[in-house]
């Protein structure tokens, strides 16, 4: 089939290299000319294990990128994979995709016969069929449900394995009220749905909306959960892995997303949470569970820094910080636990030493006045105190490298070091 994919981003470009590998004519429109070019040449413009094969493989052939909208006219269906970036009371601007849904449209004009739009970007329910669809019908002149068909197709990618969460999905969830767009769906995914026999879900487009936010807000919740019974865990001197262990063999709960510590961060937990708690408040409902979640969430910082306080009093003093990607596998800062615990050093006086595997560059953006070194042997050397903050393999094979410390304090978000004699360990929930 023959495929557009609007957006270059980390969804756009993850997508866009996997429908070619599944043998579709791929082409990705972006207004950014370098990313065109990075994509053109065969190299990935994100940091996403296995993109850079696919876009190898690839570019050229089965996909091309391009700043030209015309090129969606030799296309069956196009998605729409642009940002939704958070306002200030976490609502999402949609700006950026209507602004494309209209350009689209005018592209559209030109073209003969059906075309699908399938929104891809994570929405709030009822922009598809009540923001976009009218822009789109307006802009190409063409007839909702007669030579123009809307869908929506949330994307569970994870970052760090987004490729593999694509070529082997859990689920693929199709959302459309058109019988039209619901074929040309099913015939978009029909290699992959043939190769691993991943669940369709055929339901509405408002319910597709609302399942992308209903599995982030469930997935959010229930390792803040976790983590509020972790909290309790430790006040009893109880080990919250055990019992994350013991629980997770109940099938009704399952073993994933129980590791409890110093919670969530990334783009999508933090955004996703705070746009659908700002969307129930608009429609009058008061979300008191995801409030719940997010509230934990933003607290288990302050909780990692008070263990520590137990220990040391940290002013004038080396602290190293372990980890500065919100999760291992990604140079992401944004939301990291590691801004807050940084913050909470600085507001103590404490000389802070950040080791990152990929990250460093990002946060150096946001915190120039810290030390960042190239090893976690570098941060250790002569600190007071160790904060772990991010589960990276080269950082739980951390123990000898301790005894470098001037006082071995090890306070542990991640549950990553082992405990033994010889360094004075805290971890947050065990
Ligand atoms: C998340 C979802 O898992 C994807 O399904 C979804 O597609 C994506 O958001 C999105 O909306 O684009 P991602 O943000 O890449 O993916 O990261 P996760 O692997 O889900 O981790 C999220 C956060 O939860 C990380 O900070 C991680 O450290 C934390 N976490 C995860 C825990 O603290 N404990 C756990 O047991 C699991």
């Amino acid at each position: 089939m023959r495929i557009s994919i609007i957006g270059s981003g980390y969804v756009g470009t993850t997508i866009a290299a996997c429908f070619a590998d599944m043998g579709h004519e791929v082409v990705n429109v972006d207004v950014d000319a370098e990313i065109v070019n990075t994509i053109n040449s065969g190299r990935s413009p994100i940091h996403e294990p296995g993109l850079d094969e696919l876009l190898e493989n690839h570019s050229g052939e089965a996909l091309t990128a391009t700043t030209d909208y015309d090129a969606v006219l030799d296309t069956e269906v196009t998605f729409l994979a642009l940002p939704t970036p958070a306002r200030e009371d976490g609502s999402i601007d949609t700006s950026i995709i209507e602004a494309a849904a209209e350009t689209l449209g005018e592209t559209l004009q030109a073209k003969d016969g059906d075309h699908v739009v399938t929104t891809k970007s994570t929405v709030i329910p009822t922009t598809t069929s009540e923001t976009l669809a009218p822009i789109l019908e307006a802009a190409s002149g063409k007839t909702l449900g007669e030579d123009l068909h809307v869908a929506m197709n949330p994307e569970f990618l994870r970052e760090g394995t987004a490729v593999d969460d694509f070529l082997d999905p859990d689920k693929i969830v199709l959302g459309t009220d058109s019988d039209a767009a619901r074929k040309t769906l099913h015939d978009v995914f029909e290699p992959l749905i043939a190769e691993t026999g991943a669940p369709v879900v055929d339901t509405g487009i408002e319910e597709a909306e609302m399942i992308k936010y209903a599995n982030n807000g469930f997935l959010a919740a229930k390792v803040s959960l976790i983590n509020d019974i972790g909290n309790i865990c430790k006040e009893y001197g109880v080990d919250a892995y055990e019992v994350a262990d013991a629980i997770g063999l109940d099938d009704r709960i399952s073993a994933r997303f129980l590791r409890s510590g110093l919670g969530w961060g990334g783009s999508c937990f933090p955004k996703d949470t705070a746009a659908i708690r700002a969307a129930a408040r608009e429609q009058g409902y008061e979300p008191l569970m995801l409030d719940a979640a997010t509230e934990i969430n933003d607290r288990q910082p302050a909780r990692l820094l008070s263990l520590l306080d137990r220990h040391v009093d940290v002013a004038d003093e080396r602290v190293a910080v372990l980890g500065l990607s919100f999760k291992p596998g990604t140079d992401d800062i944004r939301n990291s636990r590691a801004i807050p615990v940084i913050e909470g050093l600085q507001a103590r006086g404490a000389t802070v030493v950040a080791y990152d595997p990929v990250a460093a560059d990002n946060m150096r953006k946001q915190f120039p006045e810290i030390e960042y070194v190239d090893s976690p042997e570098a941060a250790l050397d002569s600190a007071s105190a160790a904060l772990v903050v991010t589960d990276w393999p080269e950082i739980t094979a951390l123990d000898a490298e301790f005894d470098a410390m001037s006082t071995p304090v090890v306070v542990d978000g991640r549950r990553a070091i082992d405990r033994r004699d010889g360094i004075v360990y805290e971890g947050l929930t065990w």
